[in-house]
């Protein structure tokens, strides 16, 4: 790899023994993909995906401890991953027990760590950083060091940065040092399409279910798809947003995908259309059946498959501050169209702290309050991950989270009948 004078200083140890083994961590990262030069991150924040403080990841705590005594700390502030505990969400005695003694027991020194480090501020905690209420944004063109992956795909595809799909540790090494190896997705030649989706559904796809599809069928692969754009207009506002929020974290969840292009609507297809797609894409056609036959593919890993919900989580990637209102309101016409006064299943929302906080300002707030529901700020994967949740029978509209745990996935349409009239 071609390294500048400035790379050549850090890896040879001219600003310290450790930030020289952080730079020699990412030419090797980045020589195994064959990149061969490295490239300056540009964004004005970092987000890391390691929100958590499990017991068991001692030495990431102890790789931060020393980066902090050798004041090896990015000059980029940071958001992070959700929190993954709020009193507010029902556990039971036992899975308390679970979550703070035997899993999130390093929560409060881990969240000292990231401090000390640089979060952007104490409730910088989500995975939807980019939203303007959190100030997490990225412009077109910047290089990013990312490692979520739902926020990753949002950033390449309706913002126009540029990012890989990164673990953990390389999105905290690249941040600290201020570099990332060229390749992949920061290349105009990584961000050309394989596939060309043509979307021919009658009416407007569930954005989970599509992208699921989608990642299934394309998995690392960058499609571009046509035809959305009927469904979705041609401008990036905040419904096409919300929707493209849900559908990218269901390709990168259900695939791997960091990049996709929506014709006529995403900032790189409205530049370029057809001249992104590479010669000889595949194709793939999604109609009705298609959808249909993709969502009746789930498997269904409850013991009793026709057991009563006993929790529904909305919200991952977290909910924007519309689809909160969109929701409460939704929820208030069903409860009263099958007359209910509460939600018949506990039900959590999730969102960003920030957004919940401009959302508490609102009429809105008292009145989902009153249909029964709790809204968190915390990531409904970290509370399933545990054999005691993972028994239970919960339900959610997120394709990610049906993916990574033993939730079962229902349609919007679905979810409402089983929140509000209690079935389907
Ligand atoms: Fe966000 Fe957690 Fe889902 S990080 S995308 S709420 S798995």
């Amino acid at each position: 790899m071609k390294l500048t004078k400035e790379q050549e200083a850090i890896l040879n140890g001219e600003k310290g023994e450790t930030l020289a083994k952080v730079m020699k961590t990412l030419v090797m990262y980045g020589e195994a993909f064959g990149a061969d030069k490295m490239v300056e991150v540009t964004s004005k924040y970092n987000h890391l995906v390691t929100s958590f403080g499990l017991g068991v990841m001692d030495p990431i705590y102890e790789l931060m401890d020393t980066l902090l005594k050798e004041g090896a700390v990015s000059g980029q502030k940071f958001t992070v991953d959700p929190r993954p505990l709020d009193k507010n969400v029902p556990s039971s005695l036992l899975q308390n027990l679970v979550f703070k003694v035997f899993m999130y027991n390093k929560q409060e020194f881990y969240e000292k760590q990231l401090k000390e480090l640089g979060l952007l501020e104490e409730d910088a905690f989500t995975c939807t950083c980019y939203m303007s209420e959190v100030g997490n944004t990225p412009e077109k063109g910047d290089v990013l060091s990312w490692s979520e992956s739902s926020a990753v795909v949002y950033a390449n595809s309706v913002l126009g940065a540029r990012c890989n799909r990164n673990s953990g540790i390389i999105d905290l090494m690249g941040s600290i040092v201020g570099y990332v190896p060229y390749f992949g997705l920061l290349t105009d030649e990584g961000r050309k399409a394989d596939w060309i989706v043509r979307v021919k559904t009658t009416k407007k796809p569930e954005a989970q279910l599509l992208g699921s599809a989608i990642g299934m069928k394309v998995m690392e692969d960058v499609p571009y798809v046509y035809g959305l754009n009927e469904w979705l207009g041609e401008e990036l506002n905040d419904e096409a947003c919300t929707y493209l929020k849900d559908f990218g974290a269901a390709t990168a969840s259900n695939g791997a995908v960091g990049l996709y292009h929506i014709d006529k609507l995403t900032p790189e297809a409205r530049e370029a259309g057809e001249k992104l797609i590479r010669k000889g894409a595949k194709e793939y056609i999604i109609d009705d059946a298609e959808l249909q036959r993709v969502y009746d593919s789930y498997p269904v890993v409850w013991k009793d498959k026709n057991a009563k919900p006993k929790l529904c989580f909305m919200g991952c990637p977290h909910m924007s501050l519309q689809q909160l209102k969109d929701w409460t309101e939704r929820i208030e016409e069903n409860l009263k169209k099958y007359g209910n006064s509460q939600v018949q299943i506990p039900t959590v929302f999730t969102a960003a702290p920030a957004v919940i906080r401009q959302f508490k300002e609102t009429e809105y707030y008292p009145r989902l309050e009153k249909t029964g529901i709790i809204l968190s700020y915390i990531c409904p994967l970290m509370y399933m991950n545990n054999p005691l949740c993972g028994k239970m029978p919960v339900i959610t509209s997120s394709n990610k989270l049906r993916t990574y745990t033993t939730s079962r996935y229902y349609t919007d349409d679905e979810i409402t009948m089983q929140l509000c009239k209690g079935g389907l």
